[in-house]
């Protein structure tokens, strides 16, 4: 593990040839850890309803400009089945967060029709925020088996500047170590290059994975919404974010070798080469959005949104195309688990 002093220094770094030989080293160390297989995970934003006000999210409920959705369970099982046939291994269930016992029963439900149709050849990730460890089980039990639930900022003054004071940085550790507990593969991640976040704070959340025992990392770059308490043009800097965010992806991967790391959307949006450049920093997966494409404009979470009007279809060969140019595979119709997942299960048994 490589010192907070030693981390901070490369996210200082402006030396292009330096940066250059830090990211092949990533590359590198992805290539001997995880393989040069790239895995596809299809994100459905299956709802932008959300009780939750967080400053810098596009779909806080205090946005009233926002039209807001619900998709039917039979789109959303189509969209499913449609990333079924087109050889994704997993998808990723995401929306707004809700914990009536409504939308738990919905859920539920969708997970066990998704395992039924596809006689349980789909994996399910579900992004559905904080729940009560019971409703973490049960969703479990229908079949999901992993979890995305971003941290944010590990920083909890921070995290505190960033929600109104209802939101608890604590519940959300507990999130975390029930869903271990449960037994999902869990996931997280946060934002980089937030108004007012330090090189030190993002140190400290590479060592937060690390600390946590974290299987899988969806992070990106802060990309500012007008209608949202955080947004300040003057601070706003795409440029810096984007190469933050490509650091930061090399910065976990040198330090925790065998995880899965996703290159994510806010990444593209930032740069037309983000997907590409994100896989060559590290990156192992990514997260074609086949959202239909009459919700997708309800769903910016951040302005600018890339492929917000692109088919499902468009967004997939773009993004094969990416993988091909980089000489990388893409691990077709796999599940593309955490390695870390299992290697960390092997180390227990033997304890
Ligand atoms: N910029 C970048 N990412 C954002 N998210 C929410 N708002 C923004 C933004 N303005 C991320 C959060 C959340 C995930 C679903 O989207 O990290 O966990």
């Amino acid at each position: 593990m490589m010192t907070k002093k030693d981390i901070i220094a490369f996210l200082n770094c402006r030396d292009k040839k330096e940066i250059d030989s830090f990211f092949n080293q990533a590359y590198k160390i992805k290539l001997d850890n995880v393989g040069n297989k790239v895995y596809l995970r299809g994100i459905i934003e299956l709802s932008n309803i959300c009780t939750k006000d967080c400053f810098y999210c596009g779909i806080r409920k205090s946005n009233n400009k926002v039209n807001r959705f619900c998709m039917s369970e039979k789109d959303i099982i189509e969209s499913a089945l449609f990333s079924h046939n087109n050889r994704h291994g997993s998808v990723v269930l995401q929306s707004g967060e809700r914990c009536d016992i409504e939308f738990i029963d919905f859920i539920e439900k969708i997970i066990k029709t998704i395992k039924k149709e596809t006689n349980g050849k789909l994996g399910i990730t579900l992004s559905l925020g904080e729940q009560a460890k019971d409703t973490y089980k049960r969703w479990f039990d229908a079949g999901a088996h992993r979890y995305l639930l971003r941290i944010e900022t590990s920083d909890e003054s921070f995290y505190k500047r960033l929600h109104p004071e209802d939101h608890d940085y604590k519940n959300r550790l507990n999130c975390l170590k029930w869903l271990k507990e449960i037994g999902y593969q869990t996931g997280t991640g946060v934002m980089i290059g937030l108004p007012g976040q330090s090189y030190e704070s993002l140190a400290a959340d590479i060592y937060f994975f690390k600390d946590n025992d974290i299987d899988m990392i969806g992070m990106g770059p802060y990309v500012l919404h007008e209608n949202t308490p955080l947004a300040s043009r003057n601070i706003f800097n795409p440029d810096r974010n984007f190469e933050l965010g490509l650091k930061m992806i090399a910065l976990t991967r040198v330090n925790i070798k065998d995880i899965n790391i996703a290159a994510t959307t806010a990444l593209q949006t930032l740069n037309p080469d983000g997907y590409r450049l994100g896989l060559k920093a590290g990156a192992n997966i990514v997260m074609p959005n086949i959202t239909p494409l009459k919700y997708r404009k309800d769903y910016q979470l951040y302005e600018g949104k890339a492929f917000l009007n692109e088919s499902s279809e468009g967004y997939i060969d773009f993004l094969a195309n990416q993988v091909k140019l980089i000489g990388e595979e893409i691990g077709y119709s796999e599940w593309g688990d955490s390695p870390h997942f299992y290697n960390k299960k092997t180390n227990n048994n033997l304890v």
